[in-house]
């Protein structure tokens, strides 16, 4: 007699069978669309955008600093910390809309300025601008972007546009651009301040991104599986940067006294605020003590970021920068956010500790590498929906909702006592580790929220 009765079986009948059968539903997709339905996250979407893109390019923008040790902790300090939900909320409805610098924006993040697009994927800035639009967030134009001003206005008319400004050397030519800026619509300036020089990517010289594309053996090796990319590239416009001006040759611009302005300081602010009407945003903030500068020189708004860990290498993450700033500035100036943020929970965890606003880089470039416009479309598919996941599971229904209290930061790295500044620049108290514990939670739920009254 066996132990345990057998499976009571019977002769499938063919309408068990079909549902087994019946194909993945593609119809109504276009190719591009297609080659993006099943990434289901922005990694999958990275991956993909590594096969499509030539290696120069893409390690151009995969890449960071020296040893890229900024942009893995960057990375290390959304995967470290820990979410406290709140259970037995009534979570049917869940509304992603926020507003920054005065505008009403239907997702708690927008795209933040990347130079060079188009050598990403021929689309560039114009396929960009339009899935913002679609998205209904704001997009900022690259100061080195690889399409002109009046073009990106153009792409996408009903979008918000920011400028992103690099303080170039020859100071006339930037301030043209800032009024071409205002004339074409775009409503805010970013400068980002974290670039006095630039970064050494290491990348860029191993992988030979240069412009425009050199074909050695490697590179063309590396080409003859990328066709669409090169066919694109060669059947397109030609690239123009955004600080070119027509019938003036791009090495003019260059060459004189290096390209931008490494002498900027606090006193610029007073001349960009009289060139520009708009908010001002200083992106690239690191330390609590420049965050308050920042705020006490009247800008609208502040970026933590440390430039996707493109800058300076082992600059401290801007999710840990984040609690104590928001604590001290954010009733004043609009604190955002940006540097390793790859999904919906990792934006709705930069909101809850106090950031006002998120600005993406690489997500929405890996997704135009792996399917131009389409695949921007999905990148923003995929963060919306797990914003939403993420808010219903942490019990809130509007951005508004989100608390410190919501998040337990957590750092696997413990700053030693002997060595820790004892100056407001401190970003947070680390508890000290217990003797089992290898990691030190950053206190956050003390810190009173502070934001600008009825400004969310
Ligand atoms: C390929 C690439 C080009 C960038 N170019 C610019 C730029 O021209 N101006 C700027 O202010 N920031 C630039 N950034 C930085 C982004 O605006 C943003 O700070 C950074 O990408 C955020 O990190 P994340 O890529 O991890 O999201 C660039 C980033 C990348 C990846």
């Amino acid at each position: 007699m066996a132990k345990y009765p057998p499976l009571a079986r019977r002769i499938p009948q063919p309408s068990d069978i079909t549902p087994f059968l019946r194909l993945k539903s593609r119809s109504g997709l276009s190719r591009a669309e297609r080659r993006v339905a099943d990434a289901h996250t922005i990694e999958d979407l990275r991956r993909l955008a590594k096969r499509r893109t030539p290696a120069g390019p893409f390690h151009y923008v995969d890449g960071g600093a020296e040893s890229e040790i900024s942009m893995r902790r960057a990375r290390e300090a959304f995967d470290d910390l820990e979410f406290n939900p709140e259970i037995l909320r009534d979570v049917h409805e869940v509304d992603t809309t926020t507003t920054v610098l005065g505008k009403q924006s239907a997702l708690p993040f927008g795209f933040g300025p990347t130079g060079g697009t188009r050598m990403m994927h021929a689309a560039g800035e114009s396929a960009v601008a339009r899935a913002a639009e679609r998205a209904g967030i704001p997009y900022g134009l690259s100061t080195v972007g690889t399409t002109s001003i009046a073009d990106f206005a153009a792409a996408a008319p009903g979008a918000r546009h920011w400028f992103q400004m690099y303080l170039l050397s020859d100071r006339e030519r930037s301030l043209r651009m800032l009024a071409e800026a205002q004339a074409n619509g775009f409503d805010t300036l970013v400068v980002t301040v974290d670039s006095a020089v630039v970064g050494n990517r290491l990348r860029d010289a191993r992988y030979g991104m240069s412009y425009p594309p050199q074909l050695t053996v490697k590179t063309f090796l590396d080409a003859s599986y990328r066709v669409e990319w090169w066919t694109n590239l060669l059947t397109t416009e030609p690239y123009r940067f955004t600080y070119e001006e027509p019938g003036v040759p791009r090495s003019q611009l260059t060459a004189v006294k290096g390209f931008t302005d490494s002498s900027v300081t606090f006193d610029d602010l007073a001349w960009m605020r009289e060139a520009w009407s708009g908010p001002i945003v200083l992106k690239g903030i690191q330390t609590l003590d420049d965050a308050v500068r920042a705020a006490d020189s009247g800008v609208d708004g502040i970026v933590l970021s440390n430039h996707g860990g493109r800058q300076l290498d082992r600059a401290i993450p801007p999710l840990h920068l984040l609690p104590s700033v928001a604590a001290r500035v954010g009733a004043s100036t609009e604190v955002m956010l940006d540097t390793g943020v790859r999904t919906g929970a990792d934006v709705v965890a930069a909101i809850a500790l106090g950031a006002k606003f998120v600005l993406l880089g690489r997500a929405y470039l890996y997704a135009l590498m792996a399917g131009g416009e389409a695949g921007v479309d999905r990148a923003v598919q995929i963060l919306r929906a797990e914003i939403r996941t993420t808010m219903a599971l942490l019990g809130v229904t509007s951005i508004d909702e989100l608390r410190p209290e919501h998040v337990t930061l957590v750092s696997r790295y413990t700053r030693l006592a002997s060595t820790a500044s004892e100056s407001a620049s401190t970003p947070a108290p680390l508890a000290e580790p217990s003797a089992t514990s290898t990691t030190s939670t950053i206190t956050t739920s003390a810190r009173p929220r502070a934001r600008k009254a009825g400004t969310r």
